[in-house]
């Protein structure tokens, strides 16, 4: 608790810092925080709930320049502050000021860890070891996210291990949401001081299972709220992509992307092709919507994708042990969520990379496998890595 109140001071006088710097600063200038902007910035205070008889709260990591801020709802990122061009620090992630949003309504999945199968499976239903399971039909005709409450509206128990790294972890019963096998797995937050997020997983189960964990960050690199994301430049490392059905189902066959809006193999904004539905692929997808087949195939060490904000200069480069790469460009959002500075949560206004293996792969005996059995340790890491240019 300590650590939360010292970590909110910090925040407030980084706020505050921010705030006489932007002031100072003519209106052209990109400005994320403004005097109404403290009073909705989310607060330790306003995390603190009792949700399924567990405590929620907010934590704050800080190293460097670079502050995050986790609640243990979801194991979600509430924000991710950078500098900008100019030094002037920045919220690139979505999120709420408050613990309450997060809980109401249909799961936006804001900065949220999702699992136990994050993205979707056919028609909710996979075999494993010659049995068939039903999962919750979340999504249309498929199983979305983990399900009805996924791991992302699930209370993780938090360990802050130290000002700049947290571990929760989350331990779901054998038959919860339809999966079989008791599943405890963990996350890792580490924030160094060279402004990189690391993301780890490590995942065991007393039973034979499937599962595909991931981060739902949403990410603006103008800064929350700043309006479109299609003039960002975005380049992903993938000479292939899995090609989706009306609802999302990849068909099962690899598809090149060259010569398609999905080469993004050299940099480009997504404002010439985002609306191209001629092409098939980009009308199924409402937009971009695709799992990449990663180049790197799990080289943490190797480039996966790197996306700059048009107006701040904020660079984002991705890293990953994980085969794809789902890039959504938020085209189910709709401005009806309140975030946390005052602003809607407008269409295509943030844009998520979420590492993971590839959607629906239970029923793709072509893709990578997503089975863990017992005895096994799955592991993953993702690294976000900001910079400014
Ligand atoms: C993404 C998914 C989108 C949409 C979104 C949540 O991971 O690819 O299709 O479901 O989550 O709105």
């Amino acid at each position: 608790m300590q650590k939360i109140i010292s970590g909110c001071i910090l925040v407030t006088a980084f706020i505050l810092t921010a705030c006489n710097n932007v002031s100072k600063k003519k209106s052209s200038d990109i400005a994320i925080v403004s005097e109404q902007e403290i009073e909705n910035a989310p607060s330790p205070k306003n995390f603190e709930s009792t949700i399924d008889n567990k405590p929620t709260a907010l934590y704050i990591l800080k190293n460097g320049n670079m502050q995050v801020m986790v609640t243990n709802y979801g194991a979600r990122i509430v924000s991710i502050i950078v500098p900008d061009k100019n030094g002037k620090p920045t919220d690139v992630a979505v999120g709420y000021a408050a613990i309450k949003p997060y809980t109401e309504g249909a799961d936006t999945y804001f900065g949220a860890i999702v699992g136990r199968y994050g993205n979707r499976i056919a028609k909710g239903k996979f075999n494993l070891d010659g049995k068939t399971y039903s999962l919750a039909t979340n999504d249309g005709p498929n199983h979305l996210h983990g399900g009805k409450k996924g791991f992302s509206r699930q209370v993780w128990d938090a360990n802050q291990t130290s000002d700049s790294s947290i571990t929760l972890t989350y331990i779901s019963g054998d038959g919860e949401e339809g999966y079989p096998g008791t599943l405890t797995s963990k996350v890792t937050y580490t924030v160094n001081n060279n402004d990189r997020l690391k993301i780890e997983y490590a995942a065991t189960t007393t039973s034979p299972t499937i599962l595909n964990l991931t981060n739902h960050t949403y990410f603006n690199l103008n800064g929350e709220g700043s309006g479109t994301v299609n003039n960002h430049l975005f380049m992903i490392n993938a000479t292939t992509f899995t090609p989706i059905d009306s609802t999302f189902i990849p068909i099962g066959k690899l598809e090149a992307v060259k010569g398609t809006p999905f080469d993004f193999t050299t940099s480009k904004s997504l404002s010439a092709t985002v609306n191209d539905t001629a092409n098939r692929q980009i009308k199924n997808g409402k937009g971009y919507d695709h799992n990449f087949v990663l180049n790197t195939k799990g080289n943490i060490h190797q480039i996966a994708a790197e996306v700059s904000g048009d107006q701040s200069g904020i660079v984002m480069d991705v890293y990953t042990t994980q085969p794809g790469l789902q890039f959504y460009g938020g085209n189910f959002m709709d401005g009806s969520h309140n975030l946390k500075y005052g602003k809607k949560d407008d269409y295509r206004t943030a844009f998520c990379m979420e590492t993971q293996h590839y959607p629906d792969s239970p029923n793709e005996p072509g893709f990578p496998s997503t089975v863990l059995k017992p005895g096994e340790t799955f592991s993953s890491e993702t690294i976000y890595a900001f910079s400014a240019k």
